[in-house]
């Protein structure tokens, strides 16, 4: 068996796999967010690892079998989150999560003194509230005394791993994530951090998302029920993870995840193309590899927040149930789903959402539809600027609770103008997390042949022409709205 560790942002999903890629068992645990202000964002690491070593207990108790049967663990993690060690590796404040929108002051730093140019050809991404960088400096306007006894950084997932090896090291998926790495040389940058008068040696080692960085330490063997003799396997960014989860492995393949916030990703074999900093550049969990990932804030979020507002008391299975008498377009009425500020492609955490076109007779299955349509155009801005680049999108693998919806696959094949393939039940980064502790383990010689074994397809879904001529007029439109 190998273990894929999936630290989310609202809990940890642990996952058992078997070496035909069955899942034998999952768990949750979960823990909660601080919110002390508004825009602030934080978690208390201790929560993670505490969690962690709860849920693995209760899994290999229930499990029953020898914990020596597990070969290999490994990790994806909530991407950008900042915690602050001392000297002795001691959590010097909460974490200051990917979520958290306190930095606006800090990007604009950034842009005043590396400049935007030259931090696009280094780090190949915009400084964004969300990601490290802007809220290292923020804690060094801010919190002084405390940033003086900085010794290193680390993001979610590396702590865990610390915590259960013992060993201190950052790998490059997550690490792209900081706005500190040189994405395409994949060193970290010594002219970002000079020129921001931070020290370079705050920032960790480096390895790769499959190498081996240990064993399990016996004091976390005890809390957790894993043996001191399993290997122990760096692990990637939840995105980079979901990716290598969905296949996505070479080039060519994309995937759409729509979960609370929504992800379109897509492979690249290169680190030197230029996107301008429209979507982020990222390097790839899979070796040698990078992608393209545009996001929208708001995806299940926005179909969330329409429920809790309008229909309080339906399931969300109810409040769907009819949208497929809507016609595409959802008669005449568009939705934007900036309800929480936008990423991709405008990068604008102060736009909010709307509804356009109402009428008399528009029905509540209008607007559910709508919002539905509002949320995958909003991802199809991110397919359109990968095909404005030259790329081909014309298979996606559809993830996340947006492929939960037979209406929604349908919605995304005609909106995308793409074949939508679901899987057959996908684990999302949990599973690329596992694949690659596989992948480690030598049980197989390459990832693509892990993938091979692992994913199967369940079912495709293929645009329907008169849709898609519908949604390529509707489209514009939509795009319009922000401006
Ligand atoms: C990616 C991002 C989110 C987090 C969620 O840039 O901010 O997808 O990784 O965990």
């Amino acid at each position: 068996y190998v273990i894929g560790v999936d630290l989310g942002t609202s809990a940890v999903k642990i996952l058992l796999v078997d070496q035909q890629g069955n899942v034998a068992k999952t768990i949750s645990k979960s823990y909660p967010l601080i919110h002390e202000k508004n825009g602030y964002s934080e978690q208390d690491p201790k929560h993670w690892v505490e969690q962690t070593a709860a849920g693995l207990k209760e899994m290999l108790s229930a499990f029953g079998e020898n914990a020596e049967d597990i070969e290999g663990i490994s990790f994806s993690g909530q991407m950008h989150g900042l915690v602050l060690l001392d000297s002795d590796n001691k959590v010097l404040r909460p974490a200051i999560l990917w979520n958290d929108t306190r930095t606006t002051a800090q990007c604009q730093q950034i842009y005043d003194v590396v400049g935007q140019e030259r931090l696009l050809e280094i780090t190949k991404n915009p400084a964004l509230e969300g990601f490290t960088l802007p809220k290292i400096l923020w804690v060094q306007k801010n919190e002084p005394e405390l940033f003086g006894k900085v010794k290193s950084f680390v993001l979610p997932k590396d702590y865990l791993r610390y915590k259960m090896t013992g060993k201190l090291e950052m790998e490059f998926s997550d690490a792209a994530g900081t706005l500190l790495l040189d994405v395409s040389s994949k060193q970290w940058s010594q002219e970002i951090c000079d020129l921001l008068e931070l020290d370079v040696s705050i920032c960790p080692p480096l390895v790769d998302s499959h190498d081996e960085v240990g064993t399990v330490t016996k004091e976390f063997a005890e809390v957790s029920g894993l043996s001191p003799s399993t290997r122990v396997f760096a692990g990637g960014a939840d995105n980079a993870c979901g990716a290598i989860g969905a296949g996505i492995l070479e080039e060519g393949k994309t995937f759409c995840s729509i979960g609370t916030s929504g992800v379109v990703l897509s492979y690249e074999a290169r680190g030197d193309k230029d996107f301008d900093g429209k979507v982020h550049y990222f390097n790839h969990a899979a070796p040698g590899a990078f992608y393209t990932m545009g996001v929208t804030l708001a995806a299940g979020y926005s179909l969330s927040w329409f429920k809790d507002a309008f229909a309080p008391e339906a399931s969300f299975d109810e409040l769907l149930a009819d949208i497929h008498s809507v016609p595409a377009g959802s008669n005449g009425l568009v939705f934007t789903p900036y309800v929480v500020g936008e990423r991709t492609p405008h990068a604008d955490a102060a736009i909010r959402g709307s509804f356009i076109g109402m009428d008399g007779s528009h029905r509540r299955k209008d607007f559910a539809r709508a919002v539905l349509e509002g949320i995958t155009f909003s991802l199809n801005e991110s397919i359109s600027i990968f095909r404005e680049s030259g790329k081909t999108i014309d298979t996606i693998v559809s993830i996340g609770g947006g492929a939960q919806n037979e209406e929604w696959l349908q919605m995304q094949a005609d909106i995308f103008d793409a074949k939508i393939i679901r899987l057959t039940s996908e684990q999302g980064p949990g599973m690329g997390a596992a694949m690659l502790a596989a992948f480690g383990c030598s049980w197989f010689q390459t990832l693509q042949e892990c993938a091979d074994a692992f994913l199967q397809e369940e079912q495709h879904y293929l645009p329907m022409e008169e849709n898609v001529q519908t949604y390529r007029k509707l489209f514009p439109i939509y795009q319009e709205v922000y401006g």
